[in-house]
């Protein structure tokens, strides 16, 4: 009943896509790690419940979600109203935007310069949503028109399509954009205004009980410095 599933569970089941570094990636021991990944298993610890990790495709988080398949995302999801429709969303832990990656001698400066341009983007990501023209944030105005969008499952696959020619520019969250241009040479990030985003858990619909207590967490780490230790580790290195 649904009663039943308003209840905490036993172990939190995190699905995430570790191509997203620092947020999640998948380390030289082939493990998955990153600031998200940290973050929750912390959480789970305060909680005293276990944890799973899942690694997955983007676009499948929301759904393996609603499916049940998960009861948790942590992948430097942004609450943006579609999503959460869906699901509910954890309070914000990082606040990010979106930032084009083109190549050293690119004249492209702004967002509007990308009309009639090939983009590159992570299918499914708040960064397709903003080459597609949607609107997506509060604060988000749909300045982008006409972009031929090219999708790919990982935004690396976009980055290394941009260095061998294929499209013109990436848009991708700011963080993992430093971590693709640093990792690859001849590349650059533009920042033009975009809107901030919001980084926040996604959780089962309607499970009050969940999202009451993984914020309860949340705070508590906010307030005794564990995320900003967090933040310095992974993030600000
Ligand atoms: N913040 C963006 C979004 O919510 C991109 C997140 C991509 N995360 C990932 N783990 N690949 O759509």
């Amino acid at each position: 009943s649904k009663k039943e599933e308003a209840t905490i569970p036993e172990k939190i089941i995190v699905g995430t896509n570790a191509e997203f570094p620092p947020f999640e990636y998948v380390d030289d021991n082939k493990k998955i790690d990153g600031f998200d990944i940290a973050m929750m298993k912390e959480i789970a610890k305060r909680m005293d419940v276990k944890i799973e990790i899942k690694n997955m495709e983007f676009k499948s988080l929301i759904g393996s979600l609603e499916s049940k398949t998960i009861n948790a995302v942590a992948a430097g999801m942004t609450k943006d109203p579609e999503r959460t429709e869906a699901v509910d969303f954890s309070d914000s832990y990082y606040t990010s935007s979106q930032v084009m990656i083109v190549k050293k001698d690119s004249k492209l400066k702004k967002m509007t310069d990308l009309k009639g341009k090939k983009v590159g983007v992570q299918e499914g990501t708040t960064g397709d949503k903003l080459a597609t023209g949607e609107n997506f944030g509060e604060k988000q105005k749909p300045v982008v028109k006409g972009v031929d969008v090219r999708r790919f499952p990982k935004g690396v696959n976009a980055v290394m399509d941009l260095k061998n020619g294929g499209v013109d520019a990436v848009v991708i969250d700011e963080k993992p954009a430093m971590e693709f241009v640093k990792n690859n040479k001849g590349l650059k990030i533009v920042r033009d205004k975009a809107a901030e985003e919001y980084y926040c858990i996604a959780l089962p619909k309607g499970n009050e009980k969940l999202v009451k207590e993984i914020n309860k967490q949340l705070k508590a780490m906010k307030e005794d410095g564990t995320l900003d230790k967090l933040k310095a580790k992974y993030i600000d290195k």
